[in-house]
């Protein structure tokens, strides 16, 4: 049997697939794990990436890298990811013109991506663009969604953004057959409304980071100095707080966010991403003697091992943007989350982590400190946080399940 399974692999060696992720931290993380899983199916990788946001070469030396201009400077490309994103869906017509077949990776989750199929509709029955009198209200074709979860991103070309969202879901329904960083269990319903709407096949095949973690295409260094702070706190009793590679937040959410964590009394560890706050490096906007009143019940850094941490039994709750990967990961590690999200997806999975899976609390309306203080006792201390943690324990299981079955290697 197993000289069998090496013979197979010897015959897929020399077969390549070319992967090309979006240069961004929340695409490059899942397009290279995928790379690694295929790797380690006997499947030759090439790796096509931009110079902007370049994945490390030296940390996957069994990849072939191959780094193309983005005919951006770099502080274009910086301010420009819209423009970034529509150079790239030249992809396309790139394999098109060399008669090669396409698979899709998505990096977001199903049920996002359905809100996303429902564009045309949505704008038929004027749930877009939205409207500011309108947030509350219920988007009754889409439940639990409100009209404020909807997947936008403020701009000032709206037509622009709805071209893009048109082309992904062209792009995936135009493809050999799309790849999901999720699992069945999770996103089941999602996954069989695609099905019916989508004429090629859907492998939700996730979650990729539980079987090659991300450090290795972290675009920031992770400071290693959280793992032995968390090492010094009791269980589940530290709130771990970050936003991800992108969001940004303003000086007043920032003060908010640094008081009500202070207030909370509980531990917590922030990543504070240079940048995160508009026109601050890093810290400045802190009061002064801020640092020196949490006295080390808060621990600061520019970026961390997120999945290490998450996994460490001193975390006992996530207040994130919910990224797909955040999102992710967290249900795999049962840390139930504090969602905060800022544009697209984020706002469909902070829904469905609240509403759904009921795995998580959304701080939503506004960053108020006392809000902040509230929001977390609901996870922290009260009997509400207890059954959220049942029920995340619950989702856990069913992803490490799939992963103990092995699914990828059958
Ligand atoms: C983006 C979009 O915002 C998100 O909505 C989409 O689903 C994917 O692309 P991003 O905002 O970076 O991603 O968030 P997320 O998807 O959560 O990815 C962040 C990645 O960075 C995660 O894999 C996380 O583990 C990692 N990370 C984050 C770190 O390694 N260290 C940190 O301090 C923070």
């Amino acid at each position: 049997m197993e000289n069998q399974t090496n013979t197979e692999m010897h015959q897929r060696k020399g077969r390549r697939l070319v992967l090309f992720p979006l240069p961004f931290q929340g695409h490059i993380n899942p397009m290279l794990q995928l790379g690694n899983i295929l790797h380690s199916q006997g499947f030759s990788i090439t790796i096509i990436h931009t110079n902007f946001n370049s994945p490390n070469p030296s940390n996957y030396p069994h990849f072939t890298f191959h780094f193309i201009p983005e005919n951006l400077s770099e502080s274009e490309a910086s301010t420009t990811d819209l423009a970034v994103l529509v150079q790239l869906l030249n992809t396309k017509s790139v394999a098109e013109n060399l008669k090669l077949p396409m698979m899709v990776l998505r990096t977001s989750g199903a049920s996002s991506f359905v809100v996303f199929t429902a564009f045309p509709f949505l704008r038929e029955r004027g749930y877009l663009p939205i409207q500011d009198s309108k947030l509350e209200e219920p988007v009754v074709e889409l439940p639990p969604l409100k009209v404020k979860d909807l997947p936008t991103i403020n701009s000032r070309s709206p037509e622009t953004i709805y071209e893009l969202i048109n082309g992904m879901v062209d792009g995936a329904k135009a493809s050999s057959g799309v790849i999901w960083n999720t699992f069945e269990d999770l996103e089941q319903s999602a996954l069989a409304n695609l099905g019916q709407q989508f004429s090629v096949p859907m492998f939700p095949i996730g979650p990729f980071h539980k079987c090659f973690p991300a450090s290795s295409s972290s675009l920031l260094t992770q400071d290693q100095s959280c793992i032995s702070w968390l090492q010094k706190q009791s269980p589940k009793s530290v709130i771990y707080v970050s936003f991800g590679s992108l969001a940004a937040i303003k000086e007043n959410e920032f003060l908010e966010i640094a008081w009500g964590l202070a207030n909370s009394k509980q531990p917590f560890l922030w990543v504070v991403r240079p940048g995160l706050t508009n026109g601050s490096e890093w810290l400045e906007p802190l009061p002064s003697g801020f640092l020196e009143m949490i006295d080390g019940r808060g621990h600061i850094v520019k970026w961390a091992p997120q999945q290490e941490v998450l996994a460490h039994p001193a975390v006992g709750a996530f207040w994130t943007h919910n990224g797909w990967n955040s999102t992710l990961e967290s249900i795999c590690e049962g840390v139930p989350m504090i969602c905060m999200p800022c544009f697209t997806d984020q706002r469909v999975n902070a829904r469905y982590v609240s509403d759904v899976w009921k795995v998580g609390v959304q701080l939503e309306n506004g960053l108020d400190r006392e809000k902040i203080e509230r929001t977390i006792r609901r996870l922290m201390v009260d009997k509400e946080g207890e059954e959220i943690r049942g029920r995340i324990f619950v989702l856990k299981g069913e992803g490490k399940y799939l992963l103990e079955a092995g699914w990828f290697f059958k």
